[in-house]
């Protein structure tokens, strides 16, 4: 995110609605209804809007061949069905995981504030995109949340070599009062794979304590690493966190798991994703006033932080995303050429506008 806004005039500048609008008329143009697509849209805005450029809407070609290859239904709809007062689970019907997740946080939010929790296992999902979303969702209604999803193989077990567990991101958030709400949203691996798609994408290199190539090495090239492994973070930790992510979202929903969901960039066969999602009203056990001071205490505490050496700033998690909203909502979303040139590809197919860029 950092280095692209050092360089935006490198890029071209997209603004969030005319992002919202090409996703929107792109999906339309898929067979997507409109209400869905608005829905899908907003979604993938939202990533580029905090910087998480490798879930936005460069991802729509490859949502899109999965709707060509006839793996993803453009026009399903996901059904909710109560299994306890508290308890609901999602047949994302093999729809858009965006859909599937939005239907699914909406209802836990609803028996949240009846129960005080209420907790959502979702199955034959695909791709929901960054995670974060879930959580603001659930954050504008004033929750608590806990947001997991698996994902295909792309990282091995520790102490394997072979890919097995997805790079499947764990995200939970808080609302606060003055202060910036809790958003955590961060994959098991040193990095997203997303970040791989884009360094491909845009001609760059990747670090190389990211992933190893097909032999075992440690590569820059991310062809190379899209061939071999990501590395987990923090070693059995990461590793421990990714099957962490399988299991609740995987083999509690009846989704696939222990390696078996699909690529989104595979659009050979249905992926089969599992998600599981959590609302949790924050005052429970206090009013919520003496929640939200305590969130503002803790937040005021972690940035107000002793710094180490060559740190100017500390953030809360999910503060860089929401100053990078704040930048991007003025200034636009930035895109390299050949995005653009994807991404008006998809709009001619369908006979949609091209994106509108302003410089
Ligand atoms: N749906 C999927 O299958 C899937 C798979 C992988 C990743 N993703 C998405 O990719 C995105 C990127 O994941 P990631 O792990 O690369 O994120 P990241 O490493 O950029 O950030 C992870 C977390 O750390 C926090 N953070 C980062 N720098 C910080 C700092 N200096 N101080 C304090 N907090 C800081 C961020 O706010 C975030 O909550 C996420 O949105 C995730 O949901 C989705």
């Amino acid at each position: 995110m950092s280095d692209l806004d050092k360089a935006e005039d490198k890029y071209y500048l997209v603004s969030a609605t005319d992002a919202q609008l090409y996703a929107e008329d792109v999906l339309k143009g898929n067979g997507v209804p409109a209400n869905n697509a608005t829905i899908i849209a907003k979604c993938l805005a939202a990533a580029d809007l905090r910087g998480v450029d490798t879930h936005g809407i460069n991802r729509i070609p490859s949502y899109i061949a999965r709707i060509r290859q006839r793996v993803l239904d453009p026009t399903a709809q996901p059904e909710l069905k109560h299994i306890t007062p508290c308890v609901a689970q999602v047949d994302a019907k093999n729809g858009f995981g965006f859909l599937a997740a939005e239907l699914g946080m909406r209802s836990a939010c609803e028996m949240a504030k009846t129960f005080g929790i209420g907790m959502v296992s979702v199955k034959h999902s695909n791709h929901f995109g960054m995670s974060a979303w879930v959580i603001q969702q659930a954050i504008d209604e004033g929750m608590m949340s806990l947001v997991f999803t698996n994902s295909s193989p792309a990282l091995p077990v520790w102490g394997g070599k072979e890919k097995l567990m997805g790079v499947s991101p764990i995200a939970c958030g808080a609302p606060a009062g003055k202060a910036k709400p809790f958003i955590l949203d961060m994959a098991p691996s040193v990095a997203a794979r997303g970040k791989i798609y884009k360094a491909k994408r845009r001609g760059e290199r990747i670090p190389p304590d990211w992933a190893l190539d097909a032999e075992g090495n440690r590569t820059d090239d991310p062809a190379a690493a899209l061939e071999g492994v990501m590395l987990p973070m923090g070693g059995p930790k990461g590793s421990g966190l990714s099957i962490m992510m399988d299991v609740f979202s995987g083999v509690l929903s009846g989704s696939a798991f222990a390696g078996h969901v699909t690529n989104p960039y595979d659009p050979c066969k249905p992926a089969n994703v599992g998600h599981f999602l959590i609302a949790i009203k924050p005052d429970l056990f206090m009013d919520s006033e003496d929640f939200k001071e305590r969130m503002d205490y803790l937040y005021q505490r972690v940035v107000g932080s002793e710094r180490m050496a060559d740190v100017d700033k500390i953030y809360f998690p999910g503060e860089i995303e929401q100053v990078c909203e704040e930048k991007r909502r003025v200034g636009g979303i930035p895109f390299v050429e050949a995005e653009i040139q994807a991404l008006n590809g998809e709009a001619k197919r369908v006979g949609a506008k091209h994106i509108r860029v302003s410089g």
